[in-house]
């Protein structure tokens, strides 16, 4: 169990308003805050899925619609998020709504403060770094997985070194964050499972870190108390909306458990993997949750038995945990997600290099990792049980 820190600040959105539905109150929200013109930030996949003007509509009937930008790419690049700001500033709105995923709410957070308080996202890359709030932003989620609407962290691309960089400052938490389930409901199953796993990977991180405030593993025990029976019933059946609204909650304080404590070494090795080979976040952080729990297993052990009890996981070891991570990783498909793009063994000492450094990851892990254990982590995940380079098959998974 990490020592409790003897100063520590926590930081949460200024307001949350969760329900199926309440994403309907967003005018009425605006007009309690005297915000007048919204700029809806969202992209191709969320107005395909009728979620764009399921928000749009009330807020073009109540004469708050000032513009929409639809065209958030995933993983967004700086210069994309630049031009998005270019656009919020030219519309002379005084809110930003961020409606989607963690790409775009971490556009809208990045764009918003840019348009807010001037200058390039360059400026804001970073620990600390933003030197005040830009405009005011509500954030809505349609998937159950980042928490992006509870932290102040927003990860954008750098497509110059092909990296991904953090722009982390309170100062770009949401004023509202609306979590409404029923935006997830008709999420495909893939993008639900690797959300959904994500969020429990948030949970585990913010528990375990070495850096997490009382606040946070008190949350990161009720998310996980949330997700554990949750993921798995949403992954059989989508359908299952009472399983779609813990899962919506569960990430959300996922979300701000990790805000308040931190993500460690699987979201380190995360990172240089989705920046070079373009794998969805979760099926990464899903995948390498196991072999990483097994890395911290004689550290974490005692963290690990609460974590199992709260999942509904029973009386486990340490070992027993990893592997029971492993296991809901191929149980809900994301070991086959990530064995469709081969990653060449020779990328692997550079982004070992990477992950290594990226230090506000790496520090709060419970034990250290070394360039040496990255490697291990990688090739053991990625090239399992002797199996050729470039082709991931996952022992017991019949490949
Ligand atoms: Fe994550």
């Amino acid at each position: 169990m990490p020592e409790i820190r003897r100063e520590f600040e926590n930081h949460l959105p200024r307001r949350v308003v969760t329900g199926r539905g309440s994403s309907s109150h967003v005018a009425a929200i605006c007009r309690a805050n005297g915000w007048r013109r919204v700029v809806l930030v969202s992209d191709a996949g969320v107005a395909a899925a009728g979620l764009l003007a399921r928000v749009a509509g009330p807020l073009q009937e109540a004469g708050l619609l000032g513009e929409t930008c639809a065209e958030v790419p995933a993983e967004p690049p700086i210069v994309d998020v630049d031009r998005l700001a270019q656009r919020i500033r030219a519309s002379g709105a005084d809110v930003v709504i961020g409606l989607g995923g963690g790409s775009v709410m971490d556009a809208a957070k990045v764009a918003g403060l840019c348009a807010g308080r001037g200058g390039q996202v360059a400026d804001y890359v970073g620990v600390g770094r933003a030197g005040g709030r830009g405009l005011p932003s509500i954030l809505i989620p349609t998937t159950a997985g980042t928490g992006s609407e509870a932290t102040f962290v927003a990860i954008l691309t750098d497509t110059l070194s092909g990296t991904k960089v953090g722009v982390v400052d309170p100062a770009i938490l949401a004023d509202v964050a609306v979590v409404d389930a029923a935006l997830s409901d008709g999420l495909p199953p893939a993008v639900t499972a690797a959300a959904g796993m994500d969020a429990l990977v948030h949970a585990i991180e913010a528990f375990i870190a070495r850096v997490a405030t009382p606040l946070a593993r008190g949350l990161a025990l009720e998310a996980a108390r949330l997700i554990g029976p949750a993921l798995p019933r949403v992954c059989r059946d989508p359908a299952d909306t009472a399983a779609r609204d813990k899962m919506a909650i569960g990430s959300h304080l996922a979300g701000m458990a990790f805000a308040n404590s931190s993500c460690c070494a699987v979201h380190a090795l995360a990172l240089p993997l989705g920046g070079r080979f373009h794998l969805p976040h979760g099926v990464i952080t899903g995948c390498f949750a196991g072999e990483v729990m097994r890395h911290n297993a004689g550290i974490s052990a005692a963290d690990f038995a609460a974590l199992a009890a709260a999942l509904g996981w029973g009386d486990i070891s340490a070992a027993g945990f990893a592997d029971r991570l492993d296991a809901t990783a191929a149980d809900i498909g994301l070991v086959a997600l990530l064995e469709g793009v081969p990653v060449p063994a020779d990328a692997i000492p550079s982004m070992a290099r990477d992950a290594v450094q990226i230090r506000r990851l790496m520090d709060p892990n419970p034990r250290p990792v070394s360039e040496a254990d990255a490697e291990r982590i990688y090739r053991s995940v990625l090239y399992r049980q002797g199996r050729t380079e470039g082709r991931f098959v996952v022992a017991g998974s019949g490949g």
